[in-house]
Parts: structure tokens; C-alpha cells; sequence
């Protein structure tokens, strides 16, 4: 495997509410290596996008570290903060509300630059290469995003997030909102973007056969920790934890033929993240739970080849 890019450890974000405190994200460890596109994965309000956030120090983690070609984002000043910060970009769900209508699509995609300290001509014509990278025309540089249509107000934060040629780009539910037609051409954009620039991506979706689509490696994550890391294949031929098998197998199928005859489909409510089960956080919908899940917290596991769990009585091949 190529070298390491992202290194997340034992990150963790509480959330202060006046319920009690929100434990988002509690205890992730992971790692990114460079030209690799990572998915993350897992049902609403698991902790996908307070992941990425703090990944990209949008916000502040509760503790834990994360480093960016070894150095630690959590040490550095202000000033050296920004700078590295244009190595790491993030291109959101909805392209529209992340975009300012005030702004000319040319300003938008020039705004990291401007950050950067570009002159404007310089910015001008990085802008236009980067209109013809993503595949709009030179013409839409004096248009607003609300004249755009979904897809093309995403390829327009695509352009804007490439400006500052960034390494990892986080892509948090960048498909989500468009109609399946225009998914296909933006994902496809993505990979191609990908070869060209060597970019990294973290792919949050809990969409999965767009995951399976895109991704070389998934991260499973319920109720703020990780369950499973492992590549894409192995997820979906292989998965050890039962909570992967489960959205696996959940997952909406075309054609019913293809459902396997022992699917195990998700069960139960989502536990509160305030006070999440003690033990394996999954147990109350885990149908293999023991006494020693509802109390012992699984330890992630390294099973050979990069799969890795956490689980008491992972699923065996
Ligand atoms: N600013 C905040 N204040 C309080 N709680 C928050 C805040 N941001 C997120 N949360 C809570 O943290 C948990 C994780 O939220 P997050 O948005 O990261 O989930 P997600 O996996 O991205 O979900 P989705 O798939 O719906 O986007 C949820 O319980 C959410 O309600
Ligand atoms: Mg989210």
C-alpha cells in the first residue's frame, strides 16, 4: 500500500446540549493512505460529518489527534493552521446552500485562492482551467450558482474545493441531493479528477452501491465509533461484524432475485448517543449479542490483509 496521508487517533467529540452530552464521535482511529478513496459508512446521526469536520478542524475535537503527513493540525499556530488547511478541502451534500448566491461562480471557485494570497489575473485564469477541469464552460464564470442546475452547481464545488490543489478532499454526501443520471457523472468526474491530481478522498455516503462504486476501502461506523475497516470486496463478500452485514444486506436491491436467502436485515432503534449502550455500542440490535457485548467493549481487531473489526463474535467466513 502507498504511503500514509491522513492519520486519525482516538478522536473523540462531545457535544454539549442541555439533554446531556451528544458523544458523536468517541474513540476513532484510522488511516488514509495517499491516492486512496476511503468510505465512510453508517446510518443517519452515527457521526459521519462531525467526522470529516474535524478531520478538516472546521471544528474542534473534544480530544485525540489527527495529522496530516505526520504532522499534527492540532498543534500548529494560526497562520500555519490556514496554510496546511489548503491542502485539505470538503465538497458538501448540497451544492446550493454552500454556496453564497451573492458571489459570481468565477468568485466562488477564486475565493481559496484569494485566501491563499493569489493575485487576481493569476486567479482568473486558474479559474478558467479549472472550469474546463470539471467540465463547464469559460462562459459561467459571470453567472450565479442559482442559474445552475444540481449537478452543475456541484461540479462548481468540485472546481472550488480542486482551487487550492488540495491532497484529500473530504466528500461528504457529494451525490446524495441529484437525480441517479447526474450521480453517475459526478462520481465518474470524482475518479477522474482522482487519476489526474493524485487526490485522496474520505467519501462519506450511506449510500452503498455508490460506495461500492467509488471506494477502495470502507470504514463502518455506528454511534460514533467504528465497527470495521476493510476493503471495499471484503466488505461486501466478507463483512466480519454483524452491523455490516446487516446495512449490507438492508441496502435497497433492484432486483429482489438478487437478495440472498440469509439476508439479515437491520432491527431495533438507534440507541441515544447521550447514553449509548454500555459494552458493544450495537448490542441492542446485534442478533449474536452475549452477556459479555452488553458489557465489555469490543477492542478493533487486525484479522489479516488491512481487515479490520470490532466484535466480540464476528461473522467468520
Ligand atoms: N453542533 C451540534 N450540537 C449538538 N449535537 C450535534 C451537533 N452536530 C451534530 N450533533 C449530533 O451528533 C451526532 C452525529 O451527527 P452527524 O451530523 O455527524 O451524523 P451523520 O452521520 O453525518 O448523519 P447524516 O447521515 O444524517 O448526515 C448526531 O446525534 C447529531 O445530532
Ligand atoms: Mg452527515
Amino acid at each position: 500500500m502507498s504511503e500514509v496521508l491522513l492519520q486519525v487517533e482516538n478522536l473523540v467529540k462531545y457535544f454539549k446540549t442541555n439533554a446531556g452530552k451528544v458523544k458523536a464521535v468517541d474513540g476513532v482511529s484510522f488511516e488514509v493512505c495517499a491516492g486512496e478513496t476511503l468510505a465512510l459508512v453508517g446510518e443517519s446521526g452515527c457521526g459521519k460529518s462531525t467526522l470529516g469536520r474535524l478531520i478538516l478542524r472546521l471544528i474542534e475535537p473534544t480530544s485525540g489527534t489527527v495529522r496530516l503527513e505526520g504532522e499534527d493540525l492540532g498543534k500548529l499556530s494560526g497562520k500555519q493552521l490556514r496554510k496546511k488547511r489548503s491542502q485539505l478541502q470538503i465538497i458538501f451534500q448540497d451544492p446550493f446552500s454552500s454556496l453564497d448566491p451573492h458571489f459570481t461562480v468565477g468568485e466562488l471557485i477564486a475565493e481559496p485562492l484569494r485566501a491563499m494570497g493569489m493575485g487576481k489575473e493569476e486567479r482568473e485564469s486558474r479559474v478558467m482551467t479549472l472550469l474546463d477541469q470539471v467540465g463547464l464552460s469559460r462562459d459561467y464564470y459571470t453567472r450565479y450558482p442559482h442559474q445552475f442546475s444540481g449537478g452543475q452547481r456541484q461540479r462548481i464545488g468540485i472546481a472550488r474545493a480542486l482551487a487550492s490543489s488540495p491532497k484529500l478532499i473530504v466528500c461528504d454526501e457529494p451525490v446524495s441531493a441529484l437525480d441517479v443520471s447526474i450521480q453517475a457523472q459526478i462520481l465518474n468526474l470524482l475518479r477522474q479528477l482522482q487519476k489526474e491530481h493524485g487526490l485522496t478522498y474520505l467519501f462519506i455516503s450511506h449510500d452503498l452501491a455508490v460506495v461500492r462504486y467509488i471506494s477502495d476501502r470502507i470504514c463502518v461506523m455506528f454511534l460514533g465509533q467504528l465497527c470495521e475497516l476493510c476493503s471495499t470486496r471484503d466488505a461486501y463478500e466478507r463483512p466480519m461484524h454483524p452491523y455490516t452485514r446487516m446495512l449490507i444486506d438492508s441496502a435497497p436491491e433492484p432486483d429482489p432475485e438478487f437478495h440472498r436467502e440469509d439476508r439479515l436485515l437491520l432491527q431495533g432503534e438507534m440507541p441515544s448517543p447521550i447514553h449509548p449502550p454500555a459494552g458493544c455500542r450495537f448490542c441492542t440490535r446485534c442478533p449474536f449479542a452475549t452477556e459479555e457485548c452488553r458489557t465489555e467493549p469490543p477492542e478493533m481487531k487486525d484479522y489479516g490483509g488491512g481487515h479490520l473489526c470490532a466484535c466480540h463474535h464476528p461473522l467468520l467466513p
